[in-house]
């Protein structure tokens, strides 16, 4: 088993360079099924999210060399349309193989992902998407057989239900090597998708509206064999995670290589709740106050609102400022895991009987306890509140944090704080 220990109490101060995205370089890892020439990936974040990632590219025949953080992926000889399940079953983001793997070998075979705990996290807008453009998906035992049609894959009109993000991705990955010209409306907006976008337009792609609500591509029905170097952008959620920690210590912290306005939707929260915030062209300072002030009223939304990836985070914040608060949970029917983990630290958080409203009444001070996370950013959460904690937190299962964090008891160190990370 694997667990952080946490002193709290100690105050976070100092300068962090912030690394890639996990949820960029996840979809642009399949992405690059696409090419069939040497692909480079720079600002790689190693997390295991991508080392799972990069088993499934070497599955299905690619060479990868991961040294630091540049990634070289090697073009395969034999491209197999297989995807092994065990990767599968751990990683929901796998599904992003089955776009690229349509769109490359016309064929794909997967087990229904897994992932993070969050409730029902359907498929189905992936799915439709990719049968409007022509492909024959059958599930069978808990497994997606994938196929496209006689006349391959043609660009079609999709006006996705809900702005998800993965299905724009999914089917961003496929139009690029359909034939003829996609329309998908009601697309994501997050800035992953324009990092994605980016590096496909390197390959050769023609994408018009990327970061907007409508993208339009130019389906080339070709293959793209050109070396290419990508540098992914930095991690949105890592730097908000870093942000709220300073912000719980009563620190003050200079985090750099990020992008300020990304990280906009949440920072005007940070600044409700009492926090200095001074943001330059790739850096942001946080002076947090002595007392966290409430944030009245929160509700988790698609870009450029308030990201759901970041709600455990400001509930564990909030926890301990100085009136009541109120957070939404409106992306997921099942992102609350941390409630019960936080309450035993001494947070007072009601839930309502949908489970989507956290009420919360902050306390002075939490306490150290025995917790245990549930899911990526229950377990940031977690951390979030020991390193403000009297006396010393047990955060068992910190697997779920290293999916997504390359090292955050090192970073946190490098700040002041008090983290070891155990395996026992
Ligand atoms: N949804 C459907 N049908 C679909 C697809 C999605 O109903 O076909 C629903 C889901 O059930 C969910 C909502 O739409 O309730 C949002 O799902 P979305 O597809 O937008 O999310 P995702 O692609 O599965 C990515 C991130 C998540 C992040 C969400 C929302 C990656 C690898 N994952 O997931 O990241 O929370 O977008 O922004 O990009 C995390 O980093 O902690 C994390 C969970």
């Amino acid at each position: 088993m694997r667990q952080y220990r946490i002193r709290g109490g100690k105050r976070l101060s100092g300068e962090l360079s912030i690394g890639g995205a996990k949820n960029s370089v996840l979809p642009i890892l399949a992405a690059a099924c696409l090419n069939e020439s040497e692909t480079i990936i720079h600002n790689c974040p190693r997390i295991s999210d991508t080392l799972e990632t990069i088993k499934i590219l070497e599955g299905i025949g690619f060479r990868t060399e991961f040294l630091e953080n540049t990634l070289k992926i090697y073009p395969a000889k034999d491209l197999s349309h297989e995807i092994p399940d065990e990767c599968v079953k751990k990683m929901r983001s796998s599904i992003l193989f089955m776009g690229a793997l349509l769109a490359q070998t016309g064929k794909v075979n997967l087990a229904l992902p897994g992932g993070c705990n969050l409730g029902e996290r359907a498929i189905n807008l992936h799915i439709r998407g990719l049968e409007a453009m022509g492909a024959k998906i059958c599930e069978e035992e808990k497994k997606l057989f994938c196929k496209i049609g006689e006349n391959g894959l043609n660009g079609a009109k999709i006006k996705l239900d809900f702005p998800s993000v993965g299905a724009t991705e999914n089917l961003l990955i496929a139009a690029v090597k359909a034939k003829g010209e996609t329309v998908i409306e009601n697309a994501a907006r997050e800035p992953e998708i324009s990092d994605l976008a980016l590096f496909l337009k390197k390959l050769g792609a023609e994408i018009r509206g990327a970061g907007t609500g409508t993208i339009i591509i130019n389906g080339t029905n070709k293959n793209f064999r050109k070396k290419i170097a990508h540098e992914i952008i930095p991690d949105r959620i890592v730097a908000g995670t870093y942000l709220v920690a300073a912000a719980m210590t009563t620190g003050d912290i200079k985090l750099t290589n990020v992008r300020p306005f990304e990280l906009a939707p949440f920072t005007m929260y940070l600044s409700e709740m009492g926090c200095n915030l001074r943001a330059e062209e790739n850096s942001v300072t946080l002076h947090a106050p002595k007392r966290l002030k409430a944030a009245g009223r929160i509700i988790t939304k698609v870009h450029p609102g308030f990201l759901t990836d970041m709600q455990a985070q400001f509930v564990a914040a909030l926890s301990i400022a100085d009136k009541r608060s109120e957070i939404t949970e409106t992306i997921f029917e099942g992102r609350n895991s941390h409630v019960p983990e936080l309450r035993k630290m001494g947070a007072n958080i009601h839930l309502t009987a949908d489970k989507q409203t956290f009420e919360i009444d902050g306390v002075e001070r939490l306490r150290g306890a025995n917790v245990a996370a549930h899911d990526l950013r229950c377990g940031a959460a977690l951390v979030l509140a020991a390193l403000s904690a009297d006396g010393e937190t047990i955060v068992q299962n910190s697997e779920f944090v290293e999916r997504g964090y390359e090292s955050i008891e090192k970073d946190l160190t490098s700040l002041g704080g008090d983290i070891k990370l155990e395996i026992v």
